[in-house]
């Protein structure tokens, strides 16, 4: 049992904080927002529900038994005293990962280990020096009490060991973490669908497609195969020679970024901003959040159990 400490108790914070208790681990989560971590508590139970459900965690886990194993507290000093490991969860923003970074160097622990979530930033120079050799990235995916691939990566400065603890500790939770050597910004899973996303965006903008034609052409397309065969096996059966001949005839230049999506943008403007809004690409009805959440989580567990029986084929 590890004491953790969670910083930011957002979409992706107070599922962190239920993974690492249901690993076992003693866990207090913080946030300067009141209402998102007074909000945290009902999301963490909305989920320990549906895998509780699905027969994913003991039947002695209930609402009372993860109030005791995460404890909601709001100063940032309380959270993280006496914590081994901190996660940093907070906004994606430099100026702002940089001032928590700053007040973390004077309350941590003198040996606790950094761990940001950050998807896309070089925390490291955002580091003080103090902390660079304890600082580390673990990037998980949402939910990360469903998804189980985590990226771990070292800054230059960083001891190895710091990678190692956190590598065996997610391994003893059920969790598949990568190790990289360095800093890759986007990491595999999120390179790829940042490049999926330039292809998205085009074919909006340009009004080719609708979304619906995207999502069928992502769920009865490329979605059966992944699962099973990732992208690197599904090469191998379908010939390299063909591989390599696709991208001799590929005629077309795929996009570059632009920074911006008029097809985005335009839903943004109009308060369309995702299932917390009701409404994004598609229209979700009058459901909350919290209801579209639970149905997305009871069909990705059923289908993960699905793929836990079948297994992945795999080559050496
Ligand atoms: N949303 C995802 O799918 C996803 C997936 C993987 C990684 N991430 C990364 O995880 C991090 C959090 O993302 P999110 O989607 O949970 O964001 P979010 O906006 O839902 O939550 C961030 C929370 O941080 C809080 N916060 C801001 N400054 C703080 C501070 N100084 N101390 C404590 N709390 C503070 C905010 O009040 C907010 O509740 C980001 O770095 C993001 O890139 C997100």
């Amino acid at each position: 049992m590890t004491e953790v400490a969670v910083v930011g108790a957002g979409l992706m914070g107070h599922g962190l904080a239920l993974v690492f208790a249901l690993g076992g681990h003693k866990v207090r989560l913080t946030d300067t927002n009141a209402e998102t971590l007074a909000r945290a508590p009902g999301l963490m139970a909305t989920a320990l529900a549906t895998l509780a459900e699905a027969g994913e965690v003991d039947a002695s886990w209930d609402r009372q038994r993860l109030s005791h194993a995460v404890r909601c507290i709001p100063s940032l000093e309380h959270a993280v005293q006496g914590a081994a490991v901190v996660i940093e969860a907070i906004v994606e923003q430099p100026d702002a990962k940089r001032a928590v970074y700053q007040l973390l160097e004077t309350l941590m622990e003198p040996d606790a280990i950094l761990a940001s979530n950050t998807s896309n930033l070089d925390i490291f120079p955002l580091v003080p020096a103090s902390l660079q050799k304890r600082a580390i990235i673990a990037h998980w995916y949402t939910p990360p009490y469903l998804c189980d691939l985590v990226d771990l990566c070292p800054g230059p400065q960083t001891d190895p060991a710091a990678i190692v603890t956190v590598r065996d500790m997610v391994r003893a939770m059920g969790k598949v973490p990568v190790v990289f050597k360095q800093m890759v910004q986007g990491y595999v899973a999120n390179r790829l669908q940042a490049a999926m996303q330039l292809e998205v965006y085009r074919l909006l903008d340009e009004g080719l497609v609708t979304p619906k034609d995207i999502d069928e052409s992502v769920i009865h397309g490329l979605a059966l195969r992944v699962p099973i065969l990732g992208i690197m096996a599904k090469a191998d059966f379908t010939g390299l020679s063909l591989m390599q001949q696709g991208l001799k005839n590929r005629s077309y230049t795929p996009p570059g970024p632009r920074g911006h999506s008029e097809a985005l943008d335009a839903l943004i403007a109009q308060g369309r901003t995702g299932v917390m809004s009701g409404k994004g690409y598609f229209d979700w009805g009058d459901r909350s959040p919290e209801e579209l959440f639970r149905e997305r989580d009871r069909k990705l567990l059923a289908l993960k159990q699905c793929l836990r029986k079948i297994g992945p084929m795999e080559g050496t």
